[in-house]
């Protein structure tokens, strides 16, 4: 506790701070600038407006290179602007939704969160700031005495766990204590931020063996790993689960808010199928038998297989911009119980943000209930509602001027009245188009208008092609291109094999490989 001296410094504004959905994701190297992150800090201070006299903050980040220093700038800054208490992660360090755990129970103004999410770190890597907002409630001013609490990282988020998930039944399934064979799992934490909470809650409190969690020490660089959970960065995840014979595999990314689920021989749980299986199985997790399941919500681009769950349970169901912040709207009017993205992001209203081990701990409860493998429990979703075929291509880091064309060539393809009864076809398949658009969203609490979320093209079975401009790229543009196909009956098939027409067309008619100079993407999802 000390009291407050501070000085005035003065500075001048930097191109480019501007934040985006995931607030700002710069190269290390350009936080390193002389007042470059205080600029930023006290923009985002400053924007609290009368609000900051006095209030308590929630500040940690995952670990990663630059992070100390920038937590020592926080605490510095926050102190001169008034800032009463901040509330810090031991070594700076906090998960994403850990942060959001603190932030809800401390009603704190809100949280500084030090990451770049799945990004590369390192002091050639990136760095990013973000701020999350807190329906929270002000502190009382008393004097002028700052306040530095350091806490347990981990501590909070496991109680939080606890009570949202039967610890007992998931430890009965990890350990055999039921006479059953233990379930093995393999937990990959890309020597992200959630090494520390996996290994309490896997191994310390649900009984997996120690080797159970692997890369479980956060590093300042992730050890060279790229800490995002898909098919290829998470590949030895992948590789190890297919020799070890593993039931379940688990990986998230650097500040542990996504997540890749992978069953025995590395069978790949797509995430908009693992958001409809989950929905579809609610009943399994002690939280939603107390609270009921209000609501169910995905984004644009995320395959439409919830919405069939949703039909079948008589849930409302929402469609929001890519962007976690519109389904936080839709949970503060309670009327969202559980969503989630294409993009490894599964959630539920516990938090305000998406959270990979929570993601896990629904998983093995389905699995603890069910007593079924992975595998079986997709199959038995298809047999079900059928399958949404869903597939991401990413062309990453091109030239932003061509993809900007695309874009505007493509919607002018969808501002086309003749668009809409146009069919193509590839590979012996066709489609027709029912629905061209530039997907635009109102929010049904606040009614704001979210305009140009992405270009679709909608067939008449359901299938869908989508293009978008990544939000979170670091430089250069992104573009991803989302090719989703129904089958109701055809459900074992090889996803890529069974996608590949629609995505031969709908990189035809995108001009995708002239406009990105790409014949391949970077990545397949
Ligand atoms: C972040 C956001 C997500 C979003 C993802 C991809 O993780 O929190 O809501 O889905 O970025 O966004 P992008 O614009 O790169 O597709
Ligand atoms: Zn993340």
């Amino acid at each position: 506790m000390s009291r407050v001296l501070s000085s005035k410094v003065s500075t001048t504004p930097f191109e480019g701070q501007k934040p985006g959905t995931s607030g700002l994701r710069k190269k290390v190297t350009e936080f390193q600038k002389p007042h470059y992150t205080e600029n930023f800090v006290q923009s985002t201070l400053s924007a609290l407006g009368d609000k900051i006299d006095g209030c308590t903050l929630v500040v940690g980040g995952d670990g990663r290179f630059f992070t100390k220093e920038a937590v020592a700038i926080i605490i510095k800054m926050a102190a001169a602007n008034g800032v009463k208490r901040l509330i810090v992660g031991q070594h700076g360090v906090l998960s994403t939704p850990a942060v959001s755990c603190l932030i809800r129970k401390h009603q704190t103004m809100g949280g500084i969160i030090l990451t770049a999410s799945h990004n590369p770190g390192g002091p050639d890597g990136d760095f990013g700031i973000k701020f999350n907002c807190a329906n929270g409630v002000l502190s009382e001013v008393d004097g002028r005495l700052f306040i530095v609490d350091v806490v347990d990282s981990v501590d909070d988020y496991v109680h939080l766990m606890r009570q949202i998930f039967d610890f007992d039944a998931i430890r009965q399934l990890l350990t055999g204590s039921d006479g059953n064979e233990p379930l093995r799992i393999r937990v990959d934490c890309l020597n992200g931020v959630t090494g520390p909470y996996a290994r309490r809650v896997f191994c310390e409190e649900l009984g997996a063996p120690a080797d159970a969690v692997v890369h479980s020490q956060p590093l300042a660089d992730f050890g060279g790993l790229h800490p995002d959970p898909n098919l290829t960065y998470a590949k030895p995840l992948v590789e190890a689960v297919k020799q070890g014979g593993q039931g379940f595999g688990a990986a998230f990314d650097g500040d542990g808010d996504r997540n890749m689920i992978i069953g025995e021989g590395a069978f790949f749980v797509n995430p908009s199928d693992s958001l409809a299986v989950l929905a579809n199985n609610l009943d399994c997790i002690p939280y939603f038998r107390r609270l009921g399941v209000r609501g169910l919500a995905r984004s644009m681009p995320t395959g439409c297989a919830l919405d069939r769950v949703a039909a079948a349970k008589k849930l409302e169901c929402f469609e929001v911009p890519t962007g976690w912040k519109f389904f936080g709207n839709l949970m503060d009017a309670g009327r969202l119980s559980l969503c989630g993205e294409e993009s490894f992001g599964t959630g539920s209203d516990h938090v305000r943000e998406k959270d990979g081990i929570w993601a896990a701990l629904a998983w093995l409860s389905v699995i603890a209930q069910r007593q079924q493998s992975v595998q079986q429990i997709l199959e038995a979703h298809w047999d079900q509602y059928g399958r949404n075929f869903f597939t991401r291509y990413d062309y990453e880091n091109c030239e932003s001027a061509p993809c900007e064309k695309m874009m505007s060539e493509l919607n002018q393809l969808v501002a086309d009245p003749s668009t809409v009864g146009k069919t193509f076809s590839s590979g012996g398949k066709s489609y027709t188009v029912s629905k061209a658009d530039n997907f635009c969203y109102t929010d049904p609490v606040d009614n704001s208008v979210t305009k140009n979320q992405g270009i679709r093209l909608i067939f008449s079975d359901g299938s869908r092609v989508v293009f978008r401009l990544s939000g979170t790229g670091s430089s250069g543009a992104t573009v991803r291109m989302y090719v989703e196909s129904y089958e109701k009956d055809d459900t074992r098939m090889d996803a890529q094999a069974a996608l590949a027409p629609l995505v031969d067309i709908a990189i035809t008619v995108s001009k995708l490989k002239e406009y990105t100079g790409r014949s391949e993407p970077t990545v397949i999802t």
